[in-house]
């Protein structure tokens, strides 16, 4: 008993202490690197807090390791930030993470510069007006966990070198103006569970290696003009969540796909997909599927989460649709009609519940 409160009375000692003492002062060279960014951005008032006679580990959008001091994280969000990103960040030598978020202002190119920071693992420049290509350098920051370039203009196509980062578990890209195929090598990268290549111009067919990422839980490749075959891509043993195709030219027989029983969220929607819905479809959870505007055909399978509504006409033999089909655009709308079911309730707040099938 005596022995415990002495414990307690111990840690309220240690509680009570100063706290200058347990954070040493900035390191002199990272404060003048961070002097010469600000400068950079021509002294913007998000950077009013960065002044010589306050410790830099105590600025705005600063974070310094607790025993060395040194700078290892610089976030610069939501601000009226404009000029490029300067090519000093590259002396912030123990940088772990680097953001530059929402600034609509921040133009230009990723600098050469950033390879040298070895120790990136968090790399954030989305929501900004980047342009220029989406640099191969960026695969020299071999220890990365997360790239993401999303909502920027950056056109070009996708360079193949950045499979070498075979840490990184998200890439997003989406968002941008990237054309050409998606990089064979992307099927290196085996720690992969989040990969958002969205609202670009990416053309090629998707690469057979991206069925190698066992650990991709959430793929969004909509909304470009990717074709090929998916038939291979999914399987029982994976354990992807969420896969939206949808809006693009994807042409292949999903009668047989496995789909695998971790699927919450399906979204083929415009594309040429043909056959008839999986049997597999039967076991899922799903709280979106979105399978119309393709040349799919065939029962809607039974039990499970798709519940047949009564307006639904079932059972059109494959031939009679495939048939129909050639008839034209106006017949083929008709069909959809009929095919389609929905049926309100939640999809994690935003998305409704839905089953669309044409
Ligand atoms: C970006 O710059 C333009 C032109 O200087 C300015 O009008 C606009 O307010 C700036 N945007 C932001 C978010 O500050
Ligand atoms: C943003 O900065 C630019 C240039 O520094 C200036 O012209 C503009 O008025 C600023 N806009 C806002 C909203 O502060
Ligand atoms: C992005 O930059 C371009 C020119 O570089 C400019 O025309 C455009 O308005 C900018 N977009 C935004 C959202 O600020
Ligand atoms: C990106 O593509 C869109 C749509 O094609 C176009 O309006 C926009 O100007 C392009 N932006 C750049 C920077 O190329
Ligand atoms: C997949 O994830 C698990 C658990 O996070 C991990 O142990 C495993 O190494 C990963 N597999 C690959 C191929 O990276
Ligand atoms: C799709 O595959 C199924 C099962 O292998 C087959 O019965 C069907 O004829 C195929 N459909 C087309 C249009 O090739
Ligand atoms: C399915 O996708 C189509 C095409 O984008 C859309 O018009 C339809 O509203 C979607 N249906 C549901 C139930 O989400």
């Amino acid at each position: 008993m005596k022995k415990s409160i002495f414990i307690i009375f111990t840690i309220i000692i240690f509680l009570s202490l100063p706290t200058p003492s347990l954070s040493q002062r900035c390191n002199k060279n990272d404060e003048k690197v961070l002097f010469q960014i600000k400068k950079s951005f021509g002294n913007p008032y998000i950077l009013a807090s960065w002044q010589k006679n306050v410790d830099c580990c105590e600025w705005y959008s600063i974070e310094c390791h607790p025993k060395t001091g040194r700078i290892i994280s610089l976030d610069i969000s939501t601000g009226n930030i404009s000029g490029q990103i300067p090519r000093q960040v590259g002396d912030l030598p123990y940088l772990k993470s680097l953001t530059f978020h929402k600034l609509p202002n921040l133009t230009g190119g990723i600098p050469l510069e950033i390879t040298k920071l070895t120790h990136l693992i968090f790399l954030r420049l989305d929501w900004n007006n980047l342009s220029g290509p989406v640099p191969s350098f960026l695969s020299q920051l071999t220890n990365l966990d997360f790239l993401d370039l999303a909502f920027n203009s950056f056109t070009g196509s996708i360079p193949p070198e950045l499979g070498a980062l075979t840490l990184v578990t998200g890439i997003r890209l989406d968002r941008n103006n990237l054309t050409g195929p998606i990089p064979e090598s992307f099927g290196k990268l085996t720690n992969l569970q989040y990969l958002y290549l969205s609202h670009n111009q990416l053309t090629g067919d998707i690469p057979r290696s991206l069925g190698h990422l066992i650990n991709l839980t959430w793929i969004d490749l909509s909304r470009n003009q990717l074709t090929g075959d998916l038939s291979t891509f999914f399987g029982t043993n994976k354990m992807i969540q969420v896969a939206d195709f949808s809006r693009n030219s994807l042409k292949f027989n999903l009668s047989k796909v496995e789909l695998p029983a971790s699927l919450i969220f399906f979204d083929l929607n415009h594309n040429k997909i043909y056959g008839s819905l999986p049997a597999t479809l039967r076991g899922l959870s799903l709280q979106h599927l979105n399978v119309s505007y393709n040349r799919l055909c065939g029962k809607i399978p039974q039990g499970g989460d798709l519940q047949r509504k009564d307006d639904v006409k079932t059972k059109e033999p494959c031939r009679e649709i495939q048939r129909e089909e050639k008839t034209g655009r106006t017949h083929r709308r008709h069909m959809e009609h009929k095919w389609r079911l929905s049926t309100p309730r939640r999809w994690e707040g935003t998305k409704k519940y839905s089953v669309a099938i044409a």
